[in-house]
């Protein structure tokens, strides 16, 4: 049985400016709670409670938020770096926490894979490190691992050039590892799992194993992927065991929000508390909007996520988008797409 797991929470989503400038990635709203605390909700679920944050990003955000963990029915540890040590050095820095078989998970990853089944591959095989292996169409922009035909790790080749491109299975970002593979980790220096911890095992014919599975998996690198795994969530593509009853093409509309008679709400959509739509607004889901927004007048919405505070004016369209908190939408604007959020 698993029951230790660390979080990675590291860079600045760069890629997800301007929307993490004050917010850590792993706190962005998903349906109007933090990433983070779906990720803990998975881990629960497969028994997981004593968890780890390894942090070295606006951490007191976090630590502040999540607390010790009780309120998720968790155990949560803080580790918090100096300055960043990369993913194995972060885990290092993580270890006095971590005293059997662990998990670890990049911070801004979604998945339903099974991790129960993945310990069990992990067991059978006697592995040291079980990758998790998702099918990309395209690898180029990710770490592809080559494996044998029983699992067995040959490969890392990061970020390969078309010609370099032997298989569509690319490291996912959640391993399960014994801790003894963290003494080959140098203490208090950056080093990372792919560009060193992995390469380094496999010189020493270490068992490090790949588990491709094919189930859902996204990475929340980019504004077009956060708003995609929004949408997923409403439309029930995949399910959070944070909001497990979530109703596919429902309208979850909170008590205390105001819906003029003549708006239209076609779901799938999450509606805030004190939201106001006025008359002949329009919203057609997916869309989630956090509490205190404001619709004015003949708006139209269609698929997007309007975080706390968001004003849209009389006649304003929003299309394929996400709108910060207490951003004002002028009357009439449009806005089209996510490089505008
Ligand atoms: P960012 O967008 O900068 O978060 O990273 P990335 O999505 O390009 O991924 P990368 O492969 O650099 O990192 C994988 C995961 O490890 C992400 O969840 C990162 O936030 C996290 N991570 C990367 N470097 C560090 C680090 O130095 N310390 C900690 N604690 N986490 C890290």
């Amino acid at each position: 049985m698993l029951s230790q797991a660390v979080i990675l929470v590291g860079g600045q989503g760069a890629r997800l400016r301007p929307l993490t400038h004050y917010i850590p990635k792993p706190m962005l709203p998903v349906l109007n709670r933090p990433f983070l605390e779906h990720t803990v909700a998975y881990l629960r679920k497969y028994g997981i409670t004593d968890i780890t944050l390894a942090l070295s990003y606006l951490p007191e955000v976090i630590q502040s938020y999540l607390g010790d963990g009780s309120n998720l029915g968790v155990q949560i540890n803080y580790a918090v770096e100096a300055s960043p040590l990369g993913t194995a050095g972060a885990v290092k820095n993580a270890e006095p926490y971590l005293d059997s078989t662990f998990a670890v998970l990049n911070g801004d990853i979604f998945t339903n894979l099974d991790i129960a089944d993945m310990l069990t591959f992990h067991q059978h095989k006697r592995a040291k490190v079980t990758i998790a292996l998702t099918w990309v169409d395209n690898p180029s922009a990710f770490g592809v691992v080559e494996t044998e035909s029983d699992g067995k790790v040959k490969h890392f080749i990061e970020k390969p050039s078309p010609e370099r491109i032997t298989t569509n299975w690319i490291n996912a970002g959640i391993y399960i590892l014994e801790p003894e593979v963290l003494r080959h980790v140098p203490e208090g220096s950056h080093y990372m799992f792919e560009r060193g911890l992995f390469p380094q095992l496999l010189k020493l014919n270490e068992p490090v194993y790949g588990y491709p599975f094919r189930g859902y998996w996204l990475d929340m690198g980019t504004s077009e992927k956060y708003l995609c795994l929004n949408c997923d969530l409403l439309s029930a593509k995949v399910i959070s065991h944070l909001i497990p009853g979530l109703n596919r093409d429902g309208v979850s509309c909170k008590a205390d929000a105001t819906v003029h008679p003549s708006a239209k709400i076609m779901g799938p959509a999450v509606i805030g508390s004190r939201c106001r739509i006025d008359r002949r607004a329009y919203i057609r889901g997916p869309v989630v909007m956090g509490e205190d927004c404001h619709v004015g007048e003949g708006a139209s919405i269609e698929r997007a996520v309007l975080w706390t505070g968001v004003h849209i004016g009389t006649g304003a369209s929003l299309k394929q988008c996400v709108i910060s908190a207490h951003t004002r939408i002028e009357d009439n604007e449009q806005i089209i797409g996510c490089a505008n959020s």
